[in-house]
């Protein structure tokens, strides 16, 4: 669809909207600069007369809560906030249970909802709580990273994490609807930011070789204002995303597609901690890169794109190399271990997103472990 059809325009306030067609759970996606401030009629109008509870944490409260708050009323009615501690450790069982406990306590009942305003951790907490608080009840996304308004956000995974690993518990619960107010971006620093590029690079590298030529020219005013292009750049993602979404919700097929590069990300974010050594984009981008390596030494694809899948990466600041990562923890046997314990390896072989070429990302279903690890030893060695 051409950009301009997507513009909404409404009473108050003109943006972009993109819908995750899953029938009678349909829902949109809407892009825009200060869109937070029509958080209230847009709630009221996908979701009548719920009330609603906020969920943010510590460090997104400084910025967008108050405002959120003003910009529910005269629609909404606000039956209060509730700040978790930030951090990946909050999506825990322990932070579960206290937050069904606090929505109990506001009086959330089956036709209320939960609006998650956050990044990753309180969007996959809040929308998991929602998904089984009274057996389900509603939830807004309201993400405030770039890597939550292009991927986290849409879609309906939740979760927790175990000491087993991440994302283990959790269940899917669409939301009602996404605000992904592009302004709130502007208080990120940038190695967040970038990191959240590194998704958005993700949609040209596995499905649309255009799309990707467009961030090689445009991706660095993408990063830098909130303008035009990264308007169009987390449309564009959003819009990959819905039509995967809407294709397969539950991953049974090609939504696996959007793994490209996190079987390796997974295994490195183990292995150094999941500190901010590490964050979960960047590794991403270095997972990116070592599937077109793969792929290439495979016979799959070209090494003109790995060149390109690679420079642009770097062009922007993002890793490709586990030489990359800070510390020394990135064993190849150790990496090959934890690669087998990630959730989406099925089987005694590992399923892995490779390539054959920029946009043509494909399940290659079985991968040899032998293969795996050497290449893996090698790019070791390369430290
Ligand atoms: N973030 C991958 C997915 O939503 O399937």
């Amino acid at each position: 669809m051409a950009l301009d059809e997507a513009v909404t325009q409404s009473d108050s306030g003109r943006y972009r909207s993109v819908n995750v067609a899953l029938g009678d759970r349909s829902y949109d996606i809407a892009i825009g600069a200060g869109l937070l401030g029509q958080a209230g009629r847009l709630t009221a109008q996908n979701l009548p007369n719920a009330r609603v509870a906020i969920v943010t944490d510590s460090n997104v409260a400084q910025h967008h809560l108050a405002p959120l708050e003003i910009a529910l009323a005269p629609d909404c009615t606000h039956l209060g906030s509730i700040v978790l501690p930030a951090g990946e450790a909050t999506k825990s069982f322990y932070e579960l249970e206290r937050l069904c406990g606090k929505f109990l306590d506001l009086g959330l009942e089956r036709g209320d909802a939960v609006l998650a305003l956050g990044g990753g951790v309180v969007g996959d907490l809040s929308g998991f709580a929602a998904g089984i608080l009274r057996r389900g009840i509603g939830v807004v996304q309201v993400p405030t990273t770039l890597l939550a308004q292009v991927d986290s956000a849409i879609g309906g995974k939740t979760g927790i994490n175990t000491k087993h690993g991440k994302n283990l518990i959790g269940a899917f619960h669409q939301p009602a609807l996404v605000l992904a107010d592009t302004s709130v971006l502007d208080t990120l620093d940038e190695r967040q930011l970038r990191a959240g590029y590194a998704e958005v690079i993700k949609y040209g590298l596995l499905g649309d070789a255009d799309f990707f030529a467009w961030l090689e020219g445009h991706g660095h005013e993408a990063l830098e204002g909130s303008g035009e292009a990264r308007l169009r750049a987390v449309e564009t993602s959003c819009r990959a995303k819905a039509a995967i979404v809407a294709a397969d919700e539950r991953e049974g097929g090609d939504r696996a597609l959007l793994n490209l590069g996190h079987t390796f990300a997974h295994a490195l974010e183990a292995a150094s901690g999941y500190g901010d050594k590490l964050l979960h984009g960047e590794a991403v981008a270095i997972g990116m890169a070592l599937a077109f390596e793969l792929s290439a030494e495979l016979g799959l694809c070209g090494e003109d794109d790995v060149k390109r899948a690679t420079a642009h990466l770097q062009a922007v600041g993002l890793p490709t190399r586990i030489d990359d990562i800070p510390g020394d923890a990135h064993k190849a046997p150790a990496l090959v271990k934890l690669m087998a314990q990630d959730k989406k390896v099925r089987a005694t072989k590992p399923a892995l997103i490779l390539v054959k070429g920029i946009g043509q990302a494909f399940i290659k279903a079985d991968m040899e472990w032998d293969v795996l690890e050497d290449f893996l030893a090698r790019r070791c060695k390369a430290r």
